[in-house]
């Protein structure tokens, strides 16, 4: 007789969290064997920055996913969002040692030629609550704050897009695309907000 093969939760667990290193791993070996290009900081503030806008996608998409019969997804929502934060304090980390050498005079240079940096690190300051609250313990000691602070993935996922959009000055295609699956994710939100019973 043949019986069900099931995976036991912790393998599902380390299987999310080994997809969630791979672009880690990868960008790491690509840094340590030269084959980022000329110029392996941009590419490595792209690809931080691409996998924090990815991972907030992911994100967006368990809840829909979990309606359509995927309710096991809700279980890696937390893991997601960690590494999502991970990638885009990397990116943080990042501009403040290579772009800025941690210095507060080039850091007001950077902001006048760059302001979307700062469009950017609101997104980042808007995630970081997120993050802190993501334990158990903080659920349970915020109670029915914690859901309304959790809404802060919202004004994050604009202010993101909005970052990528005035980055993309002439190439604006690939923003667009991000925008339009940010959109659909805030919209059904936003409907199912609506629609269920308080
Ligand atoms: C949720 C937060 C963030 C996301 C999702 C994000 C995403 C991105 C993406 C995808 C790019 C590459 C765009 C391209 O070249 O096509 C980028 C570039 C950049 N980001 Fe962010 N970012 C975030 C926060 C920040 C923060 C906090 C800073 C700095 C304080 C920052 C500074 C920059 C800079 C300077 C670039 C341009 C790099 C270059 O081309 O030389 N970003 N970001």
């Amino acid at each position: 007789m043949l019986t069900r093969l099931t995976v036991p939760p912790w393998c599902a667990t380390v299987a999310v969290i080994t997809l969630c290193l791979l672009p880690l791993a990868l960008l790491s070996f690509q840094l340590a064997s030269g084959d980022l290009g000329p110029d392996p900081a941009k590419r490595l503030m792209q690809g931080t920055g691409y996998w924090g806008l990815r991972g907030l996608a992911i994100v967006l998409l368990v809840a829909p996913l979990a309606q359509r019969g995927w309710r096991g997804l809700f279980r890696y929502r937390r893991v997601l969002g960690l590494f999502l934060f991970l990638y885009v304090s990397l990116h943080l980390l990042l501009f403040a040692q290579v772009y800025v050498g941690w210095s507060g005079a080039l850091l007001v240079e950077e902001l006048k030629e760059r302001p979307y940096v700062l469009v950017g690190f609101s997104a980042w300051l808007a995630l970081s609550p997120l993050a802190l609250t993501s334990t158990d313990r903080a659920r349970r000691s915020l109670g029915r704050r914690w859901r309304q602070l959790h809404r802060l993935i919202y004004p994050a996922t604009v202010l993101a897009w909005l970052h990528l959009f005035w980055l993309a000055r002439s190439d604006v295609g690939e923003a667009l695309v991000y925008g339009g699956v940010f959109a659909a994710l805030l919209l059904w939100r936003l409907r199912r907000a609506q629609t269920r019973p308080r």
